[in-house]
């Protein structure tokens, strides 16, 4: 694996593979003798978890943009100081499943944010501290709201968590913010193609890797 990734995201829309591919990832490491610290956002934290609780919960439909942009980068401030910085601090190399690129993709695209704002919020949560690498897992955004949803994928306003249930077309502008973000840190993001098998996305990305 090339060395001077220390800190690793996976990131991409709902039923993108990213939660799979990042078991698979940590297994490979470890078979290789690492210990990854494999970690998630919102979360990963105590507070972390506190603060998911209260934005993925169907109880506050009410929640505005900005308020969730608070609070993923709350959980993200709190993240990066307890469980982040203090792992690659002592040499670790860090898996995380979402991170900046969520948030930009998320409320600053899809919830209209904007990117300056999410931008300038999320410098402030990270204090600087950016992924060496994050790797969108790209897929048409029905298509891994069916993966999660089965053929009621149509009815996630019913069934999933409270960002799951935005529509189909704020799923589908979610995808064209990675793609954009993408482009906007072209040198510490990549894009796979995960409208494949779970073995093929694998492949590509240990071949990213150099695992
Ligand atoms: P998960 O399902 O991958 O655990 O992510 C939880 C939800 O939070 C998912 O619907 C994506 C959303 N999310 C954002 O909207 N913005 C963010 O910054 C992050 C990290 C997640």
């Amino acid at each position: 694996m090339r060395d001077e990734l220390r800190f690793i995201v996976l990131d991409g829309v709902e039923g993108c593979g990213k939660s799979t591919q990042i078991e698979r990832l940590a297994a490979a490491l470890r078979e290789a003798g690492e210990d990854p610290v494999v970690t998630h956002e919102p979360g990963g934290t105590p507070v972390g978890e506190a603060i998911r609780s209260v934005l993925l919960s169907p109880e506050y439909p009410q929640m505005t943009v900005l308020t969730e942009i608070l609070l993923f980068c709350a959980s993200r401030a709190q993240h990066v100081q307890q469980v982040i910085i203090p792992a690659l601090d002592e040499g670790s190399r860090v898996l995380c499943d979402r991170f900046s690129a969520a948030t930009f993709a998320y409320q600053g695209y899809a919830g209209g944010g904007g990117a300056e704002m999410v931008e300038q919020l999320d410098a402030r949560a990270t204090g600087g501290l950016a992924p060496d690498l994050t790797i969108i897992l790209d897929l048409p955004a029905e298509e891994g709201l069916r993966r999660k949803f089965g053929e009621q994928w149509r009815e996630a306003s019913a069934l999933g968590d409270r960002i799951e249930q935005n529509d189909a077309e704020y799923h589908r502008l979610v995808r064209e913010g990675f793609l954009a973000y993408a482009d906007r840190c072209s040198e510490r993001t990549a894009v796979i193609d995960a409208d494949r098998e779970p073995d093929e996305v694998f492949a590509e990305l240990a071949g990213l890797l150099e695992l």
